[in-house]
């Protein structure tokens, strides 16, 4: 019988039981559950509800099978109803008489949502490493490339000149976001539940601030029903997971667009594409595309977890139980995807050439064409009309800026002389875009320092 059977008088139907039960996916909580189940004992035995003997059993116990299942000595039993059963009835084979103390004043609904948070809190330090990996890897390329000229697009049609380098720190805050976000969402996942009980704490004398103390927690929830029923957490941290996702899947496309024949901008190192089975001249983005294809799944989890919430009465309810695998599936995807992401972008080799000659067409200079007949005492809008003229010229006959004869600059304004040359040229449309947050080497190197600074809070 189960260890909740006491008024039951059968044993549950086989298919309800595997139906209801979440060892399959919640077993992957296992070290937070002890660890929950190691700091409240200690409280129980010291506020004296149970005794100094059966504390001690239950310590060596817990850390047996914590010790048994790491080892793989312990399997998780399919049949057990959730992992939080499994261990106590493995504690309880282990120590009959103590093992059954250790659930006094402590319901699954407070230890589910303990364990969560625990596990939650586990998973945002290791999925922070891996941001500041990929943000240090897009710093070694932006330091290659200070003066890589590429393209800037809006609209995905040619804009202005920028770097390589000022394109990949674009991502680099991006990423560096996450990490602050996740940061922001750790101090309310890090509040321990325990003593909630099953939604109306308990009588006995407990003292739950000693258990959080123990957990490294910053706090407690103040409202035992709140404290059972609050899975914002997890909302906010698969939202988070979606976030990431989002950005990864927004670098992908352009790593796939810049794969291209088309773009031809990158090549991907050969360990990290495929070839295709039919046409022996593919070299494919698939890393790109299945991240991108992986953000949808993550992204859709965060309107599960809602809908899911949306209409449970308080307190806990079993629908509850359906946050772990969305939760867990947002971390996993996340987790295979930010590794092996970043080998891709560490190992891909930047094609300068094609990236110029890219931004040589497309009259990316004519802002700045612009700005030097402003700088010469024209109207922003009066130098805007002229530049339009030259560039509908240059379109007629087949010319850039860069090509036109002065004469023809002085036939639409006199103004123009021998420096246009100078001012429209790539090189000097971006080395004189100092401001700060700009594409001129000298402010990227800046933004690279700000980054690097940032990070130095997150140094292991
Ligand atoms: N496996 C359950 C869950 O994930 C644990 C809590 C069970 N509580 C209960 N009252 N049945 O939510």
């Amino acid at each position: 019988m189960a260890l909740w059977a006491g008024r039951f008088s059968k044993e549950i139907n086989e298919g309800v039981n595997a139906f209801n039960s979440s060892i399959s996916f919640d077993a992957r909580m296992y070290k937070q559950d002890i660890m929950g189940s190691l700091a409240h004992a200690k409280m129980l035995c010291q506020q004296d509800i149970i005794d100094q003997k059966s504390y001690e059993e239950i310590v060596t116990g817990l850390n047996k099978i914590l010790t048994d299942i790491n080892n793989g000595d312990l399997l998780f039993d399919p049949v057990a109803e959730d992992i939080h059963m499994f261990i106590e009835s493995e504690l309880t084979k282990l120590y009959p008489i103590s093992g059954k103390k250790l659930h006094t004043a402590r319901s699954r609904n407070d230890q589910v949502a303990l364990d969560l948070r625990l596990y939650s809190r586990d998973e945002i330090e290791e999925i922070k490493e891996m941001l500041v990996t990929l943000i240090n890897v897009l710093i070694e390329q932006a330091n290659e490339h200070l003066e890589t000229i590429m393209c800037g697009y809006t609209h995905l049609q040619r804009a202005q000149p920028i770097t390589f380098a000022h394109h990949l720190m674009a991502y680099s805050e991006m990423f560096y976001r996450d990490i602050t976000r996740l940061d922001d969402i750790l101090k309310r996942v890090n509040i321990s539940p325990l003593g909630c009980g099953a939604l109306a704490t308990t009588t006995y004398p407990i003292d739950r601030y000693f258990v959080a103390e123990q957990l490294h927690m910053n706090d407690i929830s103040m409202n035992s029903l709140d404290g059972v029923s609050d899975r914002d957490y997890a909302i906010e941290l698969a939202n988070a997971l979606a976030i990431i996702m989002m950005h990864l899947s927004r670098f992908s496309e352009e790593v796939i667009l810049w794969c291209s024949w088309e773009f031809k901008y990158v090549e991907l190192d050969d360990a990290y594409a495929t070839g295709s089975s039919i046409m022996p001249q593919k070299k494919n983005p698939d890393i790109a595309e299945l991240v991108r294809g992986k953000s949808a799944r993550v992204i859709q989890h965060v309107p599960g977890l809602l809908t899911m919430m949306k209409g449970l009465p308080l307190a806990y309810n079993k629908d509850m139980q359906e946050d772990k695998e969305a939760l867990f599936d947002c971390i996993d995807q996340v987790k295979l995807c930010l590794p092996v992401f970043t080998d891709m972008i560490k190992t891909m080799r930047v094609n300068k050439t094609k990236m110029r000659e890219a931004a040589a067409k497309g009259f990316i200079n004519a802002t700045d064409c612009a700005d030097y007949l402003v700088k010469h005492g024209k109207a922003f809008r009066d130098a805007y009309k002229v530049t339009g003229q030259l560039v509908a010229y240059c379109i007629e006959h087949d010319q850039v800026l860069e090509t036109l004869d002065l004469d023809i600059y002085q036939q639409y304004d006199p103004t123009f002389n021998d420096d246009i040359f100078d001012a429209i040229s790539l090189d000097t449309c971006v080395n004189n875009r100092t401001v700060v947050g700009g594409p001129s080497p000298t402010s990227v190197k800046i933004t690279i320092n700000s980054m690097k600074e940032r990070l130095s809070d997150y140094a292991k």
